[in-house]
């Protein structure tokens, strides 16, 4: 930062250091304590709230939404899976995977069956490549809300199957819940899961409830 700059820093955070309006800062009044008071009880409220909560077991961060699914509960119907596989399968075709050449495609249902797809995206600096899940992910969120997601389905050209990243579990969980999850090869589907399987304690909003 330049000498002008940082003296021109200076004065501007003098200038802002007293925020009262200029009708208090002449009258001497200082309506921050009344703000102070006034967070302060908000803050009593809400803490009496969540406690009341816990009390009578409405207390969301206690429900079983993040415990693992039995693995025969997470598993759909297999019939079901081809058109999803398919389309993942389809947009595939589209990724830019010229740094990897590890091509990736996804299929995400939502319930009343819509299907998003998407395929990874790299670019030369690496960091700013893009998975597959989450592509589709965006494309769907970006397409409006109140959308309600049911399955994903992951396919890689690979024997085993291709498991979303981290970064993708997280984000999948965060605006999807717990989907099932299909991965597949180009020829057929090698597992299915539940998402709270492959992210068993995620962080999500309700910890910072
Ligand atoms: N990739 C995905 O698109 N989805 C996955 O589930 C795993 C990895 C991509 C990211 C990168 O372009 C390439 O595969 C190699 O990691």
């Amino acid at each position: 930062m330049g000498g002008s700059d940082k003296r021109k820093w200076i004065g501007e955070r003098r200038r802002t250091k007293d925020r009262r309006s200029l009708r208090d800062r002449r009258s001497g009044a200082d309506r921050r304590r009344e703000d102070r008071a006034h967070a302060d009880a908000e803050r009593r409220s809400h803490d009496e709230r969540r406690r009341a909560e816990r009390r009578s077991g409405r207390d969301r961060r206690s429900e079983s939404a993040w415990q693992p699914v039995a693995l025969d509960a997470a598993v759909g119907n297999p019939n079901d899976d081809a058109a999803l596989v398919a389309a993942a399968v389809d947009a595939r075709e589209f990724a830019r995977a010229q740094f990897s050449n590890f091509r990736v495609g996804a299929a995400l249902e939502t319930d009343k069956g819509l299907v998003i797809t998407g395929c990874n995206v790299e670019n030369a600096t690496y960091g700013l490549t893009m998975c597959a899940e989450r592509v589709a992910l965006y494309k769907a969120l970006s397409e409006g809300k109140g959308l309600r997601f049911t399955r994903i389905a992951v396919v890689a050209d690979t024997d085993d199957p291709t498991p979303p990243c981290g970064s993708c579990r997280q984000l999948l969980w965060e605006y999807c819940g717990d989907i099932e999850v299909v991965l597949a090869n180009l020829s057929e589907v090698k597992l299915r899961m539940r998402l709270s399987q492959l992210l068993p304690l995620p962080f999500d909003a309700r910890l910072l409830e």
